[in-house]
């Protein structure tokens, strides 16, 4: 097996495509990879086959971070995150500087105005655009046949579907379903940031989330999803929200498919996490 490419400049991943008729997958990170990201690099590789390429982007976007967000102290442990990526089955890891991608007088931006405007949009200013604005960036690098997201950013997804289609990219999406711990709670880089008290309380959120989701009508899951929570020492609520799956308009009944989508800071971790609410037909 040829030795996994290590691509440090646009110039050189676009020579390296330049080489390559096949089919080419993308998963987009910020690296600090756990066994989340190596579920989708696996399904990145059944997505093309064995003659496919897998190619993974490591880049810590600082156009997503807001002024008091963790950008600096985001972790980089790269090293890790390469043997992970090795490991994971990727022919080809792209780790552009933050200067190669971003101008310093850089004045054009890729922006979403509608769906950014919910869920996290609202706590986050300026976040969505920062992740269309480095996809569209790294869709262009890569120039990939396919790109994998996790369903954990059903938000995020459901803007780069959005992108993809309104610009024109010629890009298959692929979603891949949330990877959990063994308790439930979603795999994310950010969990590093809870204590041990954190971390054993952290799955109470998702099993709020599944007992709420037996109910029927959007407004009663959101109820008692809330009340659930509120129970959960030091959780403090950012939304909690049953959402129109693909317009995340608030969901009004059963008769489209949903999302019962969550936000919820936890010590230092903001925590996000979404379930399905499936058509009630
Ligand atoms: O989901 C992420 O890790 C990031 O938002 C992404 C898609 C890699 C863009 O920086």
């Amino acid at each position: 097996m040829p030795a996994m490419k290590s691509l440090k400049t646009i110039a050189a991943a676009r020579r390296w495509r330049q080489g390559i008729d096949a089919k080419v997958v993308l998963v987009p990170t910020m690296g600090a990879l756990h066994h989340g990201h190596e579920a989708l690099i696996r399904h990145a590789r059944k997505i093309v086959g064995p003659t496919g390429i897998v190619a993974v982007s490591v880049f810590v976007n600082p156009t997503q971070f807001g002024p008091k967000e963790d950008f600096s102290a985001y972790p980089r442990p790269l090293a890790k995150d390469l043997a992970t990526c090795k490991r994971a089955g990727a022919d080809a890891v792209f780790l552009p500087r933050v200067d190669d991608m971003y101008a310093a007088d850089a004045s054009v931006t890729v922006g979403e105005s509608g769906l950014s405007t919910k869920l996290c949009g609202r706590s986050r200013p300026g976040h969505f655009g920062g992740v269309c604005t480095v996809v569209a960036k790294l869709f262009l690098a890569i120039q990939p046949t396919h790109a994998v997201f996790g369903e954990k950013d059903w938000q995020q997804l459901a803007i780069i579907r959005r992108m993809v289609r309104d610009l024109n990219f010629p890009i298959a999406i692929e979603p891949f379903a949330t990877v959990r711990e063994s308790d439930g709670l979603a795999a994310s880089s950010r969990n590093a940031y809870l204590t041990p008290d954190e971390r054993a309380l952290a799955p109470s959120i998702h099993a709020a989330m599944e007992n709420a989701a037996k109910l029927k009508s959007p407004q009663s899951i959101v109820k008692f999803c809330a009340v659930a929570i509120s129970k959960i020492p030091g959780a403090r609520i950012d939304y909690i929200e049953a959402v129109d799956a693909s317009t995340l308009a608030p969901l009004s009944n059963r008769k489209t498919a949903g999302r019962l989508a969550v936000a919820v800071f936890l010590g230092k971790a903001r925590l996000i996490d979404n379930i399905p609410l499936p058509r009630i037909p």
